[in-house]
């Protein structure tokens, strides 16, 4: 019998043991021997909840059961998750997490400590919830170059945004109905500003470049400016607006950003909505990939937990993956990324912007008192200096290619 322990019953944590109970046949068959749920630490009381027959209040239980071979770390943040789950490494056990804050500031650190103690540490669902992006990443498609990485990333903001276009929800309205589905953050600044998807896209540009990524590095715009007038401007165009993340190599240099985006329907990610993601990804051979899935929610996140559970129990005593190393990539300045905008100005002001982002096409959507311009293709660096120049502007979205 493999014994395991959870650290954490929140919402992703009391979804690891549901998952381990109601799958309990179809895990012991593909482990080859039964998975049994010993420990769950959490610093709260659950009167009536079946956890409380194996809830405990002290790491040191799960610390010191030998018999305990696989920890679950889904307490969330880089405080006590990640003293724990140093100490769980250090102890010679592995750990499968949830945890993307944790991964993309000390993942190089953790890999490196369960390499030396000949364990792994295991984040499928740290990136796309449900989705399996970071197995895939390691293994299918290491034959490729992988040219470039864009996903929606965040399930909460993709909620959100679907409710506001589609069915006129408030930003707020739609806001507080990804909080009661389990689909935020603790604070859900980290979904709307965008801080979510950026610790993502670190990952995953780690993950592909086996080098540090510091999120920390990445430009990072949230989904809070995205107002009801936008959508008249992508409706009209027929296009979507989504928070893209995106790491793309152009000329041997890597760009990586978080930005809402225009996204028009040959895109394959026009069509992700609600709190599903989807991760495009393009290899130098394979062209596109495209992954889809439930990007949030406890069971979905849960399964990806018990799918690393399922896979250390299945490889004692093998480190399976190389991860990245602490050697910090540089990343490119966003400024000679190119890429197309939609400005919106004031009507007042049209015949400046018409003039200063020559070449651009009119759109008008029947919003009173402004209109907008799609402009050609530009560098960050001289959208800013045509902007500068031009008095009124609403707001601007970037086009994704
Ligand atoms: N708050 C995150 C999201 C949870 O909405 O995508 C999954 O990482």
């Amino acid at each position: 019998m493999i014994q395991m322990a959870i650290m954490g019953y929140g919402t992703i944590g009391s979804g690891v043991y549901h998952v381990v109970r109601t799958n309990r046949e179809i895990l012991a068959k593909n482990i080859g021997e039964e998975l049994h749920v010993k420990y769950v630490l959490d610093i709260r009381e659950f009167p009536g909840d079946p956890v409380e027959e194996v809830l405990v209040h002290d790491v040191n239980d799960i610390l010191n059961d030998p018999e305990v071979s696989i920890v679950v770390e889904t307490m969330g943040g880089v405080g006590v998750a990640y003293t724990f789950v140093k100490q769980v490494l250090e102890a010679g056990k592995s750990v499968a997490t949830s945890n993307k804050e944790l991964v993309a500031a000390k993942g190089a650190e953790l890999m490196a400590l369960a390499k030396s103690k000949q364990v792994n540490f295991l984040f499928e669902a740290s990136v796309g919830g449900g989705i399996p992006i970071i197995r895939p990443l390691q293994t299918c498609l290491t034959g490729d170059d992988i040219e470039e990485v864009t996903g929606i990333l965040n399930g909460t903001t993709n909620y959100i945004l679907t409710r506001m276009n589609r069915d006129g929800s408030s930003f707020e309205a739609a806001l507080k109905e990804a909080q009661d589905n389990g689909f935020t953050e603790k604070k859900p600044d980290a979904d709307v500003e965008g801080w979510d998807a950026c610790r993502k896209v670190a990952i995953l540009t780690s993950l592909v470049l086996g080098e540090l990524v510091d999120y920390e590095d990445i430009y990072t715009e949230g989904i809070t400016k995205i107002t009801t007038e936008d959508f008249a401007y992508a409706n009209r165009l027929g296009w979507a607006i989504k928070l893209l993340g995106t790491s793309k190599k152009v000329d041997g240099k890597i760009y990586a950003m978080v930005c809402p985006a225009l996204v028009k329907p040959e895109h394959p990610l026009y069509g992700v909505n609600d709190v599903f993601n989807g991760i495009m990804v393009h290899g130098n051979m394979v062209d596109d990939v495209m992954f889809y899935g439930r990007g949030a929610g406890s069971v979905p996140t849960a399964s990806a937990v018990v799918g690393d559970v399922v896979e250390i129990a299945k490889n004692p005593g093998k480190v399976l993956y190389e991860g990245w190393t602490a050697k910090k990539h540089e990343l490119s300045d966003i400024a000679s990324s190119r890429k197309q905008f939609l400005v919106r100005v004031k009507e007042e002001n049209a015949d400046t912007a018409a003039a200063v982002f020559a070449g651009a096409r009119r759109i008008d959507a029947g919003v009173e008192g402004e209109t907008a311009f799609l402009t050609q293709e530009l560098s960050e660096a001289e959208y800013e200096a045509a902007a500068a120049q031009v008095p009124g502007i609403l707001h601007r979205i970037r086009v994704q290619a």
